[in-house]
């Protein structure tokens, strides 16, 4: 009888840890960052968003997407970065359109913050090194 009790809670004890984790990995859902909770784009990879069809109209018709992907600027950066295509590799004036390339840009691809950070350590006991 007390061994089927012990099995019993060692069932409940496993199943309550099992709900804790996402579908898909153990990493729970409040660890992972933000980008890969966001749907991706099949044919770019790119984030799912409004202004997606703009981006992909203007900045993937010379390159692969993964350039954009494997960078992360300020809105200010990525307007640098136009402007460095338009004077050496032709990239046309993307004029009205710029702006919503530009929030969809400064939206997901800005330079990272790791969200899983663990809090800062507080009741710090030190202590001496002996020397000996
Ligand atoms: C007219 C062609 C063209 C278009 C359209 C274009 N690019 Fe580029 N882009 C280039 C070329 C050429 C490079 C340099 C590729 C290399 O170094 O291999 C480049 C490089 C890049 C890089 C890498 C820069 C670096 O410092 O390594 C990023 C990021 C980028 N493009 C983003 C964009 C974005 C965002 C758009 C849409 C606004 C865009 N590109 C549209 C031609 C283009």
């Amino acid at each position: 009888m007390k061994f089927l009790l012990i099995i019993l809670i060692g069932f409940s004890i496993l199943a309550s840890s099992f709900t804790e984790r996402t579908d898909n990995g153990s990493i729970p859902s409040s660890f992972a960052a933000v980008s890969d909770t966001l749907k991706k784009d099949k044919e770019t990879g790119l984030i799912v968003d409004k202004d997606l069809f703009m981006v992909k109209a203007q900045c993937t018709s010379c390159h692969s997407s993964k350039l954009i992907i494997a960078n992360h600027f300020t809105r200010d950066g990525w307007k640098q970065k136009i402007r460095w295509m338009q004077a050496n590799h032709n990239l046309w004036d993307l004029g009205e359109t710029e702006k919503q390339v530009l929030d969809y840009l400064e939206k997901y691809y800005a330079p990272t913050q790791t969200v899983a950070r663990r809090e800062a350590l507080k009741d710090i006991k030190w202590y001496k090194l002996e020397v000996k």
